[in-house]
């Protein structure tokens, strides 16, 4: 196993954090939120359950993000775990695409739910009323308290080492 570590001043920490990260795997998820602030989505892939009782889960934001302006306003949030086959949808939400699509939500299907913030039609929901939000280096963690679940029956879309992965079964 081949491991690297140099620590000496502020950008080496930096870099050597940013390196580290590449090799953590995580799902893919969009971000929604509607409300009285309007709608809004942003892929992230910071995101964790944090409690089942009661069901918390969370998630961070850029604090420059214009999705966390919205769900600071609207209190509700939704998050959309997505399936292997929806990397254009992460594109998507993480602006890829905001000239030729300015309204992210463009022709993508969504699913009623408890919650006024868009669920994504075959992703796995977590529906949140929010709950705190407690800001951390450049980012906002946006603690939800979850209201409602939909549970996708899929293998979910992997982002690691800056790239779009698929999961596969260990033999054995
Ligand atoms: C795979 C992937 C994962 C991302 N994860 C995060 C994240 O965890 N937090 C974050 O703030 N931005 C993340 N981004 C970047 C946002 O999706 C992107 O900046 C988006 O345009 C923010 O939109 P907004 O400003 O409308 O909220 C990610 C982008 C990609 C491609």
């Amino acid at each position: 196993m081949n491991t690297t570590s140099k620590t000496t001043d502020t950008s080496d920490l930096r870099e050597d954090f940013l390196a580290g990260m590449r090799y953590v795997a995580n799902s893919v998820t969009v971000v929604t939120t509607d409300g009285k602030a309007g709608i809004s989505g942003a892929t992230v892939s910071a995101f964790s359950s944090v409690s089942a009782d009661p069901p918390m889960v969370l998630v961070c934001l850029n604090a420059e993000s214009n999705t966390l302006e919205k769900i600071r306003d609207n209190a509700d949030f939704c998050v959309n775990v997505l399936p292997e086959g929806a990397k254009h949808i992460a594109e998507r939400f993480a602006g890829f695409h905001d000239e030729e699509f300015p309204d992210r939500f463009d022709g993508i299907d969504v699913t009623a739910s408890k919650g006024p913030s868009p669920v994504i039609s075959g992703a796995t929901a977590f529906i949140c009323k929010l709950d705190e939000m407690v800001t951390s280096g450049s980012h906002v963690i946006c603690l939800g308290r979850v209201i409602e679940t939909h549970a996708g029956n899929f293998t979910p879309l992997i982002y690691m080492d800056r790239k779009f992965k698929r999961i596969s079964d260990l033999e054995g």
